[in-house]
This record gives structure tokens, C-alpha cells and sequence, in this order.
């Protein structure tokens, strides 16, 4: 159970300003539409990118077992472009081999690939006009993933690790007879990387992402310290594959634009205290660092201090973001550590998933760590352009935040993630100077993380009508309301 207060109980913008305040952050008092910070075009290699809005990726366990859309896939890109955001940052995790799907219901390359793709890119289109926008300046990528640890494609853990972990091991299912990724599988892993990339640009997309975040493949090896050979040890080896992908994306199409969601720093595995994640009583218990002395010094984040893991580190993200620049990648999509170790760094939330724990800090707290990673970024490499992320928890005072960090040039786009599975359309109805409709703001209450934990589809069950009449929202609610925070949410009664 969340401790904290929630942000509809702030009085006003001055309260929140104030809470804001001690945490070194501020905002503004009142929302300007597109003739104001968030409306403001960009170009980008010679392509407008129309706002400072941006759809962060967002997947949906709502696949075909062959890996294909299905409707409620197309939905939801539908709605990515009905959302009036000019930067779709992925759309959601496609994974390049079967085998790297982090569940059995993930995007994935597949024989009719062509086809699925052709159709998400033309339903974020569909979505975008059907708001009476115009596509001109609409900037859609492909995001391209490979879970690593996290893979599960039928269901139960099929972890392809670069390297064993002496937390992480036991929690997705790694044995001590698992053998890492050879040299080779990294390279074949790479080449479905490429394939992937040449596929997105055919069928029209503007960019792929290649994703660095979040715990997966290409985010582990960043941090491969304890890896031998090419592939790990120094800065270099560590992201040596990612220069293969990239090198040989570049090979095929030079001029094929790219970008990278990278946890620009990790946080050291969490769990909640005394072990279950829910106490006899059906409350959530709070959460805490799994690390002991016997750990340190932590050979294993990116971007943390191995002797105060609890720090940032940003010298090798720097480095990396150095290496962006050399090589011409300037998007940048901006996130923290892991939705599997650290869910309440990733996805701030008052209310948290069914295997999470009640958040260790103020979930505002955990919002300004992605706030100040994206400005430390931001003024390290003012030619790159960032997507900051963590804006969701923010709610009633989201644009007058977003705002703010456009405007003082923090960010250059505001990435929104859960705000566009219950409200879509709220970065339009901002730009067109419309009163925001509070009660489609999400909660956070973590339906949509923890419906996919029992094996149902991600959805807002609780504000989304499509989801709510599904059979899976009662069950989802029922576990909910035995963990609420104090003060209960306005609407969700
Ligand atoms: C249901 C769900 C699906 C997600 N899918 C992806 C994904 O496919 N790729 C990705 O990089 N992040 C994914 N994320 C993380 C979000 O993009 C975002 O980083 C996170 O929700 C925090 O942003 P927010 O506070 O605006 O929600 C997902 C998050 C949720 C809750
Ligand atoms: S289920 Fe809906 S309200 Fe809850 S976190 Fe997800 S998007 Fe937000």
C-alpha cells in the first residue's frame, strides 16, 4: 500500500508546486495550446516532427501466437495516432527472433511480417487523421527488441543471458548449468536486428529503435562486465554489438534514420521486504533493495556507482550517448533501470502491480530521477534530441510539467506511456486548448501491468470501456482494493 499522498489530493497547481519544489522541480501555472512550448515543430534531418509530444512504445500481450497483430493490437496503434502526438516512439517491442519474445502473445518477426506491419503503420495513420491531423509531419518508428533474460515465448522462462547474475539469475529462471549467448548467437541475434530494420524502412517507417532499456538484451550488455571475449568487459566490448547492429543497418540503408531507448542509468534489483509480495491482508508490502554488503562492490548496472549502487553513474552513459552522436543516431528516448526489478523507478505508480511491492518512495520522487536524467542528458548533448519519460504519474498537473520542461529546453519531447491506454487523447485535446477530462486521467493503479501477469491481455481495465467489460477487470479490481493507498482515487470507486 502506497504511503504517499496521492496527486489528486493536492488542492491546487500552487500545492503541487510546492511539493514540487522540495524535489527541485517546478511547473506551470497555466497550459498553452499549439501556439505554445508543446506545439512547437522540430526538424529532424529535414523532416518536421509537428509537436513535442511523443507515444512512448507500449505492448498489449495481445499478439497472435504466431506473432502477428490482432485487433486489439491495431486498436491501440489506432489510438497511439488518434492521440495527436507527432512522434510515435515505437509503437511497441517487436522482437527480431521468435525466441526473444518476452511472452508468448509479443510482436515478432514472422513470415507475413510485410503485412502485419503495413497494417500497424497504416492504423497509427488511420488514428491520426480520423483526429483531423494531417501525417505530414507524423514521425512513427518500429521499436526492435530481444528480451534476453526475459524471454518467454511459449509461457513459462527461456532466458538467453549475455552473462550470469547473481540477483537476477534466480528471478527469471536462469540456472547455474544456463549457458550465456555464445559470440555467434549474438551475431545471428544481430543480423535478425538488421533484417528487422530493413523490413520497417520498407514498409514506410521513419526510424527503428533499437532498444537498450529496461533489462533486456542489448541493455544487459551494456553492463557484461564480467563477460569474456568481443562482446563484454570494457566500454568497447560491451557495446560492440549494438555497433554491429548499427554498422549494419548503415551498410543496406545509410540513410535510414535510427534511435535509441536507453536506461540511461539502472537500480539495483528490488523486491518486497519479508519475501511475499502481499501480506496476510491482502496489503502490498513495501519494497526494498535486494543488494547486501556481500554484493558490493555491484558489477552488474549500467550507469551506477558499483560502490553506492544506489547512485548514478553517468560517465559510460555519456560515453554511449557520445558513440550515438558519432554515429548520426540523435533520438533518444530516455528511461530507467527495469519494469521487472525495479518497477517503481520505471513506471512510478501509487498502486503497484500484482508480483511488485508498495513503492519505496514518493512515486513524485521516482518521477523527477526521470525528470533529472533527461535534463543531465539534455545539457551533456543539446544537439541530440531526448524524449523524456515517467510523465504518467503526474496526472492532473502532466501538461503544466511537460510544459515547463519543453519550454526551460530540459526535453525536447514529453514521451507519455499508461496516459495513452486510458486517455489517448489527452496531448490533443492540450494542444487544442481543451479543458483536460480528469476522469479518464490514469491512476496508476497497474491493471495494465498486472493483467498480463495472470495471462490476460494489457488493457486499462479500469477507465478504457473496452476493457472494462472484459472478465478479466473484476478479478484485477477485486485484487486491487484490498491494497488501496489511503487516500482512495476520485473515480475508481
Ligand atoms: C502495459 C505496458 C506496456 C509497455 N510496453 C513497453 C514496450 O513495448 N516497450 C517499452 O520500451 N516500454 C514499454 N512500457 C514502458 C512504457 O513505455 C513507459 O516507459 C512506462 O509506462 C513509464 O511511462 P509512463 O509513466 O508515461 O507510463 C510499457 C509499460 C506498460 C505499463
Ligand atoms: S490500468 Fe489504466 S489507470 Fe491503471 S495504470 Fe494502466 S493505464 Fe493507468
Amino acid at each position: 500500500m502506497s504511503e504517499f499522498p496521492l496527486v489528486s489530493a493536492y488542492k491546487d497547481v500552487d500545492a503541487f508546486r510546492a511539493r514540487l519544489a522540495e524535489l527541485g522541480l517546478d511547473c506551470d501555472r497555466r497550459i498553452e495550446d499549439a501556439g505554445g512550448p508543446l506545439g512547437q515543430p522540430v526538424v529532424h534531418r529535414g523532416r518536421t516532427i509537428g509537436n513535442r509530444w511523443a507515444a512512448h512504445p507500449m505492448e498489449g500481450w495481445d499478439g497472435t501466437p504466431g506473432g502477428q497483430p490482432t485487433e486489439l493490437t491495431l486498436r491501440r496503434w489506432r489510438n497511439f495516432g488518434r492521440s495527436g502526438a507527432k512522434l510515435i516512439w515505437g509503437g511497441e517491442a517487436y522482437a527480431v527472433t521468435e525466441d526473444g519474445r518476452a511472452n508468448p502473445h509479443q510482436l515478432c518477426l514472422n513470415p507475413n511480417s510485410r503485412e502485419d506491419l503495413t497494417a500497424l503503420l497504416a492504423a497509427v495513420r488511420a488514428g491520426h487523421r480520423e483526429a483531423g491531423l494531417t501525417t505530414d509531419d507524423l514521425y512513427c518508428g518500429l521499436q526492435l527488441t530481444h528480451s534476453g533474460r526475459w524471454a518467454r515465448p511459449r509461457g513459462a522462462p527461456a532466458p538467453r543471458i549475455p552473462q550470469h547474475h547473481p540477483l537476477l539469475d534466480r528471478r527469471s529462471g536462469v540456472l547455474d548449468t544456463t549457458s550465456p549467448l555464445t559470440d555467434g548467437e549474438l551475431e545471428g541475434i544481430a543480423r535478425a536486428f538488421v533484417d528487422a530494420a530493413l523490413l520497417a524502412r520498407e514498409v514506410g517507417f521513419d526510424f527503428v529503435d533499437i532498444k537498450c532499456c529496461h533489462g533486456y538484451l542489448l541493455h544487459e550488455l551494456l553492463a557484461a562486465r564480467q563477460r569474456p571475449g568481443p562482446y563484454g568487459g570494457d566500454l568497447a566490448g560491451r557495446t560492440a554489438l549494438f555497433r554491429r547492429i548499427v554498422s549494419g543497418i548503415r551498410a543496406s540503408v545509410p540513410d535510414f534514420d535510427l534511435g535509441v531507448r536507453l536506461s540511461l542509468y539502472d537500480c539495483v534489483p528490488h523486491a518486497a521486504q519479508g519475501g511475499a509480495s502481499h501480506d496476510a491482508g491482502g496489503e502490498a508490502r513495501r519494497g526494498s533493495s535486494e543488494l547486501t554488503g556481500e554484493h558490493l562492490p555491484y558489477e552488474y548496472g549500467f550507469g551506477i556507482n558499483p560502490h553506492f549502487p544506489a547512485e548514478p553513474d553517468l560517465q559510460e552513459p555519456f560515453q554511449f550517448l557520445e558513440l550515438l552522436r558519432e554515429n548520426d543516431i540523435s533520438l533518444v528516448n530516455i528511461t530507467l533501470g527495469s519494469p521487472y526489478y525495479c518497477p517503481h523507478l520505471q513506471r512510478p505508480a501509487s498502486w503497484p502491480p500484482s508480483d511488485g511491492y508498495a513503492p519505496p518512495e514518493d512515486p513524485l520522487a521516482s518521477v523527477a530521477a526521470h525528470l533529472r536524467a533527461t535534463r543531465a542528458a539534455k545539457a551533456a548533448f543539446p544537439d541530440l534530441l531526448f524524449v523524456g519519460t515517467g510523465y504518467t504519474y503526474l496526472q492532473e498537473y502532466l501538461p503544466q510539467v511537460a510544459q515547463y520542461e519543453v519550454r526551460a529546453g530540459h526535453t525536447d519531447f514529453v514521451g507519455i506511456g499508461r496516459l495513452l491506454l486510458s486517455y489517448p487523447e489527452l496531448p490533443q485535446h492540450t494542444l487544442a486548448g481543451r479543458a483536460l477530462e480528469n476522469k479518464r486521467l490514469c491512476r496508476t493503479f497497474s491493471d495494465c501491468t498486472s493483467g498480463p501477469r495472470s495471462g490476460e491481455v494489457s488493457g486499462c481495465y479500469p477507465l478504457d470501456p473496452h476493457y472494462r467489460s472484459m472478465a478479466a477487470a473484476a478479478p484485477l479490481r477485486a485484487a486491487r482494493s484490498r491494497s488501496s493507498p489511503p487516500n482512495d482515487s476520485p473515480h475508481d470507486k
